[in-house]
């Protein structure tokens, strides 16, 4: 019989599902693992303001498969023009959990973003006095900072300054990739934690760059060195709860990726929970699985633990490679056509 192993549902801490069509593909796509999903609001335009939020959040609800019962828990966009009475609102909402930080021209859908963070303290103490989380894209956006330093910048002139400022705004380093990262949240007290991926868990930079360009592994912040995705491994099998599950899967049409100036992001929701599970096995530490998926972030947001369960299989597949968007638009999956030792179990 094969090895199979159960653990309470995952919960994806960051998560981009995009809008509209692409809603009936990406929210099946990440049903099938995550119970929930912290919701990026990186939309065109974004989501800004509580009414829209919720107004996205139905449209997320409606797209979810019958079967499931996977629940979307929405954050809006900080922007220059976010003001305190917004973030009061955003508070007294159930539905939103957080705020999201993306310096402006980051990423993907950041030019709406912040140009001057420290114009933005009162909404920032506001955020504070609400213990409401602020969610950030750790990275400066300064042309004369190297694309593979600006998280490490990013710590030293944004993240410490507002540690130091604000030291009880709850804090998210989303999609950390570097050792730097990994350091900067060891050192800190109290609600202070950071997400990792499942591609910065198993690629670095050399995987995209040697031997051709592989387009669909560029993502920002960008995989980094060998040393750094060792560190990020050793941090999330270390059991630590300031490491959680965020698998920032961040779907684009194939063209949009295989182009001359191709989009960042990385579509994983399909093998996301698969991957996970091989790099725990991998490193002997399969028992610290399920904190890492199931509770640590839960305890971050102050959420009740999932009471449902999943169930992987240890049993090989080949990861599809292509899948459907709609419009006559593919997807291409993280591990496209390549074998997975581990398989969720559904029904
Ligand atoms: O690679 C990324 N893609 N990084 C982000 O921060 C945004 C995301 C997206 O929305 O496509
Ligand atoms: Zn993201």
């Amino acid at each position: 019989m094969a090895l199979t192993l159960t653990i309470r549902a995952p919960d994806d801490a960051h998560l981009h599902l995009r809008d509209g069509t692409s809603l009936m593909y990406t929210v099946a796509a990440s049903a099938k693992s995550f119970k929930r999903a912290v919701v990026m609001p990186n939309l065109v335009p974004p989501i800004t303001c509580v009414d829209t939020a919720h107004a996205y959040r139905e449209r997320i609800q409606q797209a979810c498969p019958p079967s499931s019962s996977f629940t979307p828990l929405m954050t809006l966009y900080l922007t220059d023009q976010t003001t305190p009475e917004i973030i009061d609102a955003a508070a007294a909402s159930k539905h939103i959990l957080a705020i999201k930080l993306y310096p402006a021209g980051a990423t993907t859908n950041a030019h709406a973003g912040v140009t001057r963070l420290d114009l933005l303290m009162p909404v920032l103490e506001r955020m504070a006095e609400h213990q409401l989380p602020l969610l950030m894209h750790g990275e400066v956006t300064d042309p004369d900072v190297d694309i593979f330093d600006r998280e490490a910048v990013f710590i030293e002139r944004v993240l410490q300054p507002l540690r130091q400022a604000i030291p009880e705004l709850p804090l998210v380093m989303e999609h950390i990739t570097t050792a730097d990262a990994v350091a900067f949240c060891q050192a800190q007290a109290g609600r202070f934690a950071a997400t990792v991926t499942p591609h910065h868990l198993i690629y670095q930079r050399n995987d995209m760059l040697v031997g051709g360009i592989r387009p669909h592994l560029y993502c920002l912040p960008i995989l980094k060195r060998r040393v750094d995705q060792d560190a990020l491994v050793r941090a999330v099998i270390s059991g630590d709860p300031r490491f959680f599950l965020g698998t920032d899967s961040a779907p684009h049409a194939r063209h949009s990726k295989e182009s001359a100036c191709g989009c960042a992001g990385v579509f994983n929701a399909p093998v996301a929970m698969e991957v996970y599970t091989h790099v725990f096995e991998e490193h002997n530490a399969l028992d610290r699985l399920e904190n890492f998926c199931s509770r640590y972030a839960a305890e971050f947001y102050q959420l009740p633990c999932n009471t449902d369960t999943l169930t992987l299989v240890r049993e090989p597949w080949i990861v599809p490679g292509q899948m459907d968007y709609g419009n006559q638009d593919t997807l291409i999956p993280m591990l496209a056509g390549q074998q997975l030792n581990w398989k969720v179990h559904h029904g």
